[in-house]
């Protein structure tokens, strides 16, 4: 199998799936008992906490675990707009992922007036815009660092340095860019920020929020003091640790696996481009995560691309998995300005750390003679 769709989710990595059987078989007491085994169980909690505050330069008590990356993003938005009533607004861009954009809308519906920041043909967002909306009205932009679509890497210390001019808290949704490019909350800037374990080799079902100290925010999940009784409810003890063990493979070894994955997604690029001549790249040339390689395939539908690559056990994506089974054209590639029948015939492939030279060589094998045959019958036409 060659698995290119690791902005979908990543496999486990071996050491983490070791991590997580030990912990399994040793400990399974609820980490807020007082007695000894649940301590133990708080104090391996405090240290995945300990390892993912320093993978991102910030400290322990401002980490909020949470049950996705889909969670912390819904938690940011609507928990400090809650706190701060009296502000009306929010901002975002027309390209974040459905956590965000579809936080946006239930805004919307509760009366909020929220910009949705255009971008140009790269994916950028305009940041003239941005400071044309921001008024003393706004109580948050929550502008996404990389797209998982596309890989457009945004200026965020920009966005962050015009919101706070106006006296505005930022959110990031770093789940993409996470594991991938240097993420530090103090470069950045950002008040709030959202990341998740299953896009770094660590278990689905558990995210986490960066929350910078004194941040305003209103917990939207009621309960037990868990998680500084921002988050109630008894803890992912084992999504948290296979989290923390995630966290500490990946401090050891992003540059490397960067350096050898993006020589990779090169070769894939210029040899498809090589290869198939009437392919349209979607995305920054430079500012964008390498490993995300997204390419139209004009007067093609992207699900028989797909179909297609998975009777050969090549596995991709025809964007963002979350919509991946609606019909519509990806809310991203209309908004870079493609025409929906081309966004509809777009692929997605995203390398990670276990993929190999050899994964990108059967592509380059196979991909054009699947493309070839399906432009033979094939009833639209490539020039439309
Ligand atoms: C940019 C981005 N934000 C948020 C999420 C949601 O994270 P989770 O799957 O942990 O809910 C994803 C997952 O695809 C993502 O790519």
């Amino acid at each position: 199998m060659v698995y290119l769709d690791n902005n979908a989710t990543t496999p486990l990595d071996p050491l983490v799936i070791e991590k997580m059987n030990w912990f399994l078989k040793e400990h399974f007491a609820n980490p807020s008992s007082l007695y000894p085994i649940g301590r133990q169980v708080k104090e391996l909690i405090t240290e995945a906490r300990e390892q993912l505050a320093s993978a991102i330069g910030a400290h322990r008590s401002e980490i909020i675990f949470t049950g996705s990356g889909t969670e912390a993003d819904n938690f940011a938005i609507i928990g400090v707009l809650d706190a701060i009533p009296e502000r009306r607004q929010f901002i975002t861009s027309a390209i974040e992922h459905p956590a965000v954009i579809e936080t946006a809308r239930y805004l919307e519906r509760k009366g909020y007036l929220v910009h949705y920041l255009p971008v140009d043909q790269f994916g950028l967002i305009d940041l003239d815009y941005l400071k044309s909306v921001l008024t003393e009205n706004t109580a948050l932009v929550s502008v996404m660092l990389a797209n998982n679509e596309i890989g457009t890497i945004q200026s965020l210390e920009e966005v962050v340095k015009t919101a706070h001019s106006h006296g505005v808290l930022v959110h990031t949704d770093a789940v993409q860019a996470f594991g991938k490019m240097e993420v530090n909350v103090d470069k950045l800037g950002v008040d709030l920020l959202t990341v998740s374990s299953h896009k770094i080799y660590g278990p689905k079902g558990i995210g986490a929020l960066y929350l910078r100290k004194g941040t305003p925010i209103v917990p939207f999940i009621h309960g037990g003091h868990q998680e500084y009784g921002l988050r109630a409810g008894t803890e992912n003890t084992i999504g948290i640790i296979g989290f923390g063990e995630a966290v500490r493979i990946m401090k050891d070894r992003w540059k490397k696996d960067k350096e050898r994955l993006e020589k990779l997604a090169d070769k894939l690029k210029t040899g498809l481009e090589k290869k198939i001549p009437s392919l349209k790249f979607n995305g920054h040339p430079e500012k964008r995560i390498k490993t995300t390689v997204n390419f139209a395939f004009p007067g093609l539908e992207a699900e028989a691309i797909l179909l297609a690559l998975a009777t050969k056990e090549i596995y991709v994506s025809t964007g963002s998995a979350c919509s991946e089974e609606s019909e519509e054209a990806s809310h991203v590639l209309l908004a870079i300005g493609l025409k929906p029948e081309i966004a509809r015939s777009a692929i997605r492939m995203s390398l990670g750390r276990f993929n190999t030279e050899e994964d990108v060589d059967i592509v380059l094998s196979e991909m054009p003679g699947i493309v070839q045959r399906l432009r033979e019958i094939s009833p639209l036409d490539p020039e439309a």
